[in-house]
């Protein structure tokens, strides 16, 4: 596989200087650090934090590789796959000049970065059952199109889209096509890093908010050619994954079997609440879900949604979106959540509709 990035890539990013510390010059754990200006006497709580962490993160991508089947030197870890789209707009995109292409309805993050960085979006609607127009979208692209970005499965309807029609971005479009897979572990859809190899344009992203319960700890990864994960560490804040992340994950990633005991409890739920909601006659669709969430419409989706609330009951309101007309998103909670929100959702019917 043979692909130059460092055309698409903006011309000050080429020869930038990257911050470097005493530890990118030593690497050993023994020593006496007076290089970093912290606290030797440890920390105020009682596990030591006082030291800065592993900016690279070396032995956290050593176990990460093994379970996605990746090399190290092919994973980027950000604070939260959030951080590595951001880091893809200011690599790639020249302010006020570059495009990216969006797929609406689809995940918001990518296109409030591409509003922080300056950047024009084009957006090429998903089709009424959430699949790619691949003709549409490569019509779309011009000589500034930067990256394609593909959410699968996808946030908010919840459906896996069409590997070919993903892997005819990827050889047709000579930018970036960064495939968002956030919600792989729900699905038996085998990941895109199995085409790392053939494309040089790929950036596939998974985070651990999900199956692994660990969204509060920010740890997202993003899997692609070496060339590029080194212009990310690059661009990136030198420590940006905690030393008390690193740790946690490290510890976690043993933990396999817990992980995969827990996405089957959310598939069993996930089809428990499709079950319920498929007996009640106001429920208009349910859409076919390989994530932990299912995109419901009804009628009066707003309405429903403030009514929730007042019975604490949150879920997100789609109903204003494209193609997501009177929908809303429900994750996929516990057994007793997910019969609260039933029970809750019969009541607003009967009560405030009639129904
Ligand atoms: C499709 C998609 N990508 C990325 C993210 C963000 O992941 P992270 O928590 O790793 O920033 C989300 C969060 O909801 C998402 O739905």
């Amino acid at each position: 596989m043979k692909f130059d990035l460092t055309p698409l890539l903006r011309p000050h990013i080429i020869n930038l200087l990257p911050y470097t510390s005493a530890r990118d010059e030593y690497t050993g754990k023994e020593g006496i650090f007076l290089d970093a200006n912290e606290n030797p006497y440890g920390s105020v709580t009682d596990a030591d934090h006082n030291r800065y962490p592993d900016p690279y993160q070396l032995d956290l991508k050593e176990e990460i590789a093994k379970i996605k089947r990746v090399k190290p030197s092919q994973i980027f870890l950000g604070n939260g796959s959030d951080e590595a789209i951001d880091l893809l707009f200011r690599a790639f995109c020249n302010p006020g000049k570059d495009n990216v292409i969006l797929l609406p309805p689809t995940y918001g993050m990518y296109e409030v970065s591409a509003g922080i960085n300056d950047v024009e979006t084009r957006k090429i609607p998903l089709t009424p059952d959430f699949q790619l127009q691949p003709d549409l979208i490569l019509k779309a692209v011009d000589e500034n199109t930067k990256i394609i970005f593909v959410c699968s499965p996808n946030n908010p309807s919840g459906n896996k889209v069409n590997r070919e029609d993903i892997l005819r971005l990827l050889r047709e479009f000579k930018g970036l096509v960064v495939v968002d897979e956030a919600y792989i572990d729900f699905s038996d859809e085998p990941s895109f890093t199995t085409h790392m190899g053939e494309f040089g344009n790929l950036l596939v992203m998974q985070t651990f908010s999900k199956a692994w319960g660990l969204a509060s700890l920010r740890l997202g990864m993003a899997f692609a050619s070496k060339k590029m994960i080194k212009i990310l560490n690059r661009i990136k804040p030198p420590y940006n994954i905690s030393g008390l992340t690193q740790e946690t994950v490290l510890a976690a990633i043993q933990k396999v079997d817990k992980v995969n005991a827990m996405i089957a409890d959310i598939l069993q739920e996930r089809e428990y609440l499709r079950a319920e909601m498929s007996k009640l006659d106001f429920v208009q669709k349910i859409h076919p879900s390989h994530a932990n969430f299912l995109l419901v419409q009804i009628p009066n989706a707003s309405h429903v949604y403030d009514d929730l609330i007042e019975e604490k009951i949150i879920v997100r309101n789609r109903s204003k979106v494209q193609l997501c007309e009177e929908c809303l998103r429900i994750s996929v909670g516990t057994r007793t959540e997910n019969e609260a929100f039933i029970k809750a959702l019969k009541k607003i019917y009967t009560e405030s509709f009639n129904l």
